[in-house]
């Protein structure tokens, strides 16, 4: 397995090296081993496992989550009502493809006939506890600000707990302006207008994700395939001992 994520690394660390090549702005930096974090669009089809690592979090991460200790059947909700036409959601795999992390960034289209259009967005973001002080939550704010410039929006809130440092640590550090109110704190950033910098910098950032996920998804099923040669090796051996006795 060691060599399987020897693998991995390697190839992010490649795909990055490639995409500078060739010009592409990066704005999302590499982590502290070089290698650049593949971030995900989440399709309807990974609802289960949006599902399953939001039940994984303990109750004081779903309250730092949700703003309230979200039980399961509150979580089921949320997730069910998730709108992947609407909104983005993002999510990093493991070298399993289990989610370590996943983040929503919620789009409103405030238009109406008065006034201008006026797009915002809002963040919001679960890492799995082992997964923790990688720099996941701090990436996949990069990559929602990444697609909030592309996608016009003025700004992004972020409604965390006062007492929530990495979130808010993780908001500081992209500028934005904090608010406190008691126990709850609103993290506002103004978002600067995208161009075609940022249009390529979000193309090939997806394009770099889903192929990192392809290499993932063979790398397990060429697993897979080899766990099922090992098994039926064993069950041959095992028929020519039994009609050898
Ligand atoms: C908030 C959360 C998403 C942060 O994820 P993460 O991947 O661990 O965060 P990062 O590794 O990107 O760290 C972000 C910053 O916070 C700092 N940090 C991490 N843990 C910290 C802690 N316990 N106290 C203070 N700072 C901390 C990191 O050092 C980093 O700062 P740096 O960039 O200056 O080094 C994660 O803790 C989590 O899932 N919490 C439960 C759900 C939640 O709170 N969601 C946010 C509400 S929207």
């Amino acid at each position: 397995m060691a060599f399987v994520q020897t693998l991995i690394n390697s190839l992010a660390v490649k795909g990055r090296k490639i995409l500078r090549f060739a010009g592409v702005p990066l704005d999302i930096e590499p982590n502290a081993h070089d290698v650049l974090v593949p971030i995900c669009h989440l399709h309807p089809y990974n609802l289960p496992d949006i599902q399953k690592h939001l039940l994984s979090l303990n109750a004081q991460d779903r309250y730092l989550r949700f703003g309230y200790a979200a039980n399961d059947e509150q979580i089921t909700h949320y997730v069910q009502s998730l709108n992947f036409k609407r909104d983005e959601i993002y999510g990093i795999f493991n070298r399993d493809l289990q989610i370590l992390a996943v983040a929503h960034l919620a789009i409103y289209d405030n238009e109406n006939e008065k006034e201008l259009k006026q797009i915002s967005a809002e963040f919001g973001v679960s890492v799995h506890a082992s997964a923790r002080g990688r720099g996941y939550g701090h990436q996949l704010f990069k990559r929602a600000l990444m697609h909030a410039r592309n996608a016009n929006a003025s700004t992004i809130l972020i409604h965390a707990l006062s007492e929530n440092a990495p979130m808010l640590k993780i908001a500081r550090k992209a500028g934005a302006t904090l608010e406190r109110d008691g126990s709850e704190t609103q993290a506002l950033l103004k978002v600067p207008k995208g161009n075609l910098r940022t249009l390529m910098a979000e193309l090939f950032t997806d394009q770099y994700a889903q192929t990192n996920y392809s290499i993932k998804e063979d790398v397990k099923n060429f697993w897979y395939f080899m766990t099922q040669v090992q098994e039926i090796r064993q069950g041959v051996r095992a028929g020519r001992h039994q009609s050898a006795e």
